[in-house]
C-alpha cells in the first residue's frame, strides 16, 4: 500500500508518488513543457513513456503525437498505473494509450515498436548495472532512426539560498553511497556518455535550470518544502558532523519565524539535462 505521508511508492522509490510528481510538474510546469518539446516529437509518432509515474508528462506528449499518434505507459508501481487508467478513462487525451505495470530493465515490448522513447526522471534510481540493461531495452524497443530521450535532475546543481552551500555539498557527499536517487542524480551529467555506450548515435544534451524566488506561489512552495525536507530527512541517516546536523534539524523546523522559506531572498534552482540519442539506420 503507498503511503500518503510520505512520497514514496508501493515499490520503494521515494518522491515517486502520484501526488507529489504532480505538485512538482505544475511548480515547474514552463521548464518540464520545454525539456519534452526540446525533444523533436512530432505528429503520428508511436512514443513509450518509460517510468510514466502517475502520468504528469501525458497530457504534452498526447498533445505532441496527436490523434493519429499512440502512446504506451509503462511503471513498476501499480498504484501509478491505476491513476493513469484513471485519467485515459476520464477520456482526457486526443491519442489512444495503452498502460502496463512493468520494469524497464526488461521491457515487456517487441524490437522496433517504437519512434520515441521517453524516460523522465527514473534514472535517480538504477544502479550502474540496471541504468545499462535499460538502455539496451530503449535500443532495443526504438526503431532504426527513431528516438531515445531521458531526462535527469542533475543534484550538482541544486541550490536553495540563503544557506551554507558547502553544508549541502558535505551531505551529497556523505549520503551518495547510501541514498541511490543522491548517487543516480550525482550521475547524472554522464548520461550522454551512457547513451552513445549503448549503441546510439547522434547523441545530444541540453541543459535546464528550474529557479525560483520568494514570493513563491503555493504550488511552489508545496513542492520546494518537500524537497527542502528531504535534505534533513538524509542528514539523519549518513555520517555529518553534530554541528551539521544541528543546521538541517533547524531547516527540517518549517514553523520557525526565521526558516528560509519565509526569507524575502529565498532562492531555489534545481538543474535537469535532457540526453536525446537515435537509434542506428540498419
Ligand atoms: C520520480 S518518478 C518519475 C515519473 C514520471 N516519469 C515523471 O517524471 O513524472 C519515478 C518513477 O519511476 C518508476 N520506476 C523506478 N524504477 C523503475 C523500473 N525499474 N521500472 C519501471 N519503473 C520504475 C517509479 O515507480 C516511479 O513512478
Amino acid at each position: 500500500m503507498t503511503d500518503h505521508h510520505s512520497t514514496k511508492t508501493s515499490t520503494g522509490h521515494e518522491l515517486s508518488e502520484s501526488s507529489y510528481l504532480d505538485s512538482h510538474f505544475e511548480a515547474m510546469k514552463p521548464e518540464y513543457e520545454a525539456m519534452i518539446r526540446s525533444v523533436g516529437i512530432k505528429s503520428g509518432w508511436n512514443v513509450l513513456d518509460a517510468g510514466c509515474g502517475g502520468g504528469s508528462f501525458l497530457p504534452l506528449l498526447a498533445e505532441l503525437v496527436g490523434s493519429r499518434g499512440h502512446i504506451c505507459a509503462i511503471d513498476l508501481a501499480p498504484e501509478n498505473i491505476e491513476r493513469v487508467d484513471s485519467l485515459v478513462e476520464n477520456k482526457q487525451f486526443p491519442c489512444s494509450i495503452e498502460t502496463r505495470v512493468g520494469n524497464l530493465t526488461s521491457l515487456p515490448y517487441e524490437d522496433n515498436r517504437f519512434d520515441v522513447v521517453w524516460c523522465a526522471n527514473i534514472t535517480q534510481y538504477l544502479t550502474d548495472d540496471e541504468l545499462g540493461n535499460m538502455l539496451a531495452e530503449f535500443h532495443r524497443v526504438v526503431r532504426p532512426g527513431g528516438l531515445v530521450a531521458v531526462k535527469e535532475f542533475d543534484l550538482t546543481v541544486n541550490l536553495f539560498s540563503p544557506f551554507d552551500q558547502t553544508m549541502i555539498w558535505r551531505l551529497y557527499d556523505a549520503a551518495r553511497h547510501h541514498i541511490p536517487p543522491m548517487q543516480g542524480g550525482l550521475r547524472t551529467f554522464q548520461l550522454a556518455t551512457w547513451l552513445k555506450q549503448a549503441g546510439l548515435i547522434n547523441v545530444g544534451f541540453k541543459s535546464f535550470l528550474s529557479e525560483r524566488k520568494a514570493p513563491l506561489r503555493p504550488i511552489e512552495r508545496a513542492f520546494i518544502s518537500t524537497i527542502l525536507q528531504a535534505h534533513p530527512q538524509a542528514a539523519e541517516s549518513v555520517d555529518l558532523s553534530e554541528q551539521d546536523r544541528v543546521v538541517w534539524r533547524g531547516l527540517a523546523n518549517f514553523d520557525s519565524p526565521d526558516h528560509i522559506l519565509k526569507h524575502p531572498d529565498f532562492y531555489f534552482r534545481e538543474g535537469h539535462i535532457v540526453v536525446v540519442g537515435q537509434a542506428p539506420e540498419n
